[in-house]
């Protein structure tokens, strides 16, 4: 009722968002007729179909299947554009997004196209409704530690259009230690610093996470609760999750909602935050996301305080948060 349609009026930071993982499938499709590029799917329903996961794997499988679609500045900004149009409907005035550079740079798209697109699209968000926003650049922990690099060198000329750096993609078997030259470089560049940990992966990445890499967030985080010593941690050093319950759901990071660590996380003292991830793919943007914890008993008091820990871990200035706040 009340509850619910207060959501949405409530100002909020995105900080997990992948660009791609905003890409509908009509959109998909317009892309990649204008591009002259084939999915490997015959029209939109199939696709919609097709978002039916049994884990991580399984979603990026279909997420990477459909990225040659974008090729141009024009994509990119299109993109873009189109999230912050329809995640500001939800509240949303302040998005950090993730790109997988690496991947656009591996289909033969130039950085500087990519981060064009964004910028612009950033830059047109602002001026049309005073959304602030940031591009982080999105490590992908399953490709070659050389290509991290790589993409590093394609921004450095242009570092001040980024606000951080990530890691994404299949965590099992990719732990954060692998990164760490990646990631003191870009600490060295002036970078913000979060990673993936403890979507599928173990405790102890999230651990290594915060020890070896220095990030100032955790994306997901949410296996972090089988550790009491970890939770403790990230309480003192007041190093915030940023938790996706639907991308929880649909990849099954949990069996179900009663079963999703957030009540836990909040009621610890963990600073929580709640996020889309992938909204085209799993089913609701950032509204969706606040909405669906209308059903674990979440208050209007506690999604005020959601809301309210989304501006303070963010990337922006303190002039910015004071705004928001
Ligand atoms: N986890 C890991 N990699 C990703 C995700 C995610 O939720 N979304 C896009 N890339
Ligand atoms: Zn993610």
């Amino acid at each position: 009722g009340s509850l619910l349609a207060a959501l949405p009026r409530l100002p909020k930071a995105e900080l997990h968002l992948h660009v791609e993982g905003t890409l509908e499938p009509e959109l998909a499709f317009a892309l990649a007729e204008r591009n002259g590029v084939a999915l490997p799917y015959p029209d939109v329903a199939a696709l919609r179909a097709a978002y039916d996961f049994a884990d991580l794997q399984s979603f990026l499988d279909l997420y990477y299947a459909c990225m040659p679609v974008l090729r141009t500045t024009e994509d990119f900004h299109d993109l873009t554009a189109a999230y912050l149009e329809r995640s500001h409907r939800d509240g949303v005035v302040h998005a950090e997004l993730f790109v997988d550079l690496q991947v656009h740079l591996a289909n033969g798209i130039g950085a500087d196209d990519v981060l064009d697109g964004m910028t612009r699209a950033l830059a047109g968000a602002r001026a049309a409704r005073g959304t602030t926003g940031g591009i982080i650049l999105s490590i992908v922990r399953d490709s070659p530690v050389a290509t991290a690099h790589a993409a590093l060198d394609a921004v450095a000329h242009r570092i001040h259009d980024l606000v951080g750096i990530g890691l994404d993609s299949a965590e099992v078997g990719y732990p954060p230690s692998l990164f760490v030259e990646v990631f003191d470089r870009a600490a060295a560049l002036g970078l913000h610093r979060v990673a993936h940990a403890g979507e599928e992966g173990p405790p102890a990445y999230v651990v290594e996470a915060v020890e070896l890499l220095g990030v100032e967030r955790v994306d997901h985080g949410i296996r972090a609760v089988e550790d009491d010593a970890l939770v403790a941690l990230l309480v003192e050093r007041g190093i915030p999750l940023t938790v996706c319950p639907l991308s929880n759901l649909r990849l099954r990071a949990v069996p179900d909602l009663a079963a999703h660590p957030i009540r836990a996380l909040v009621d610890a003292g963990v600073a929580v935050t709640v996020n889309s991830d992938d909204p085209a793919y799993f089913g609701g943007y950032a509204g969706a996301n606040y909405a669906v914890l209308v059903e674990l008993g979440f208050t209007a008091p506690e999604f005020a305080r959601l809301a309210a820990t989304s501006v303070r871990a963010s990337f922006t200035d303190d002039a910015r948060k004071a705004e928001l706040l």
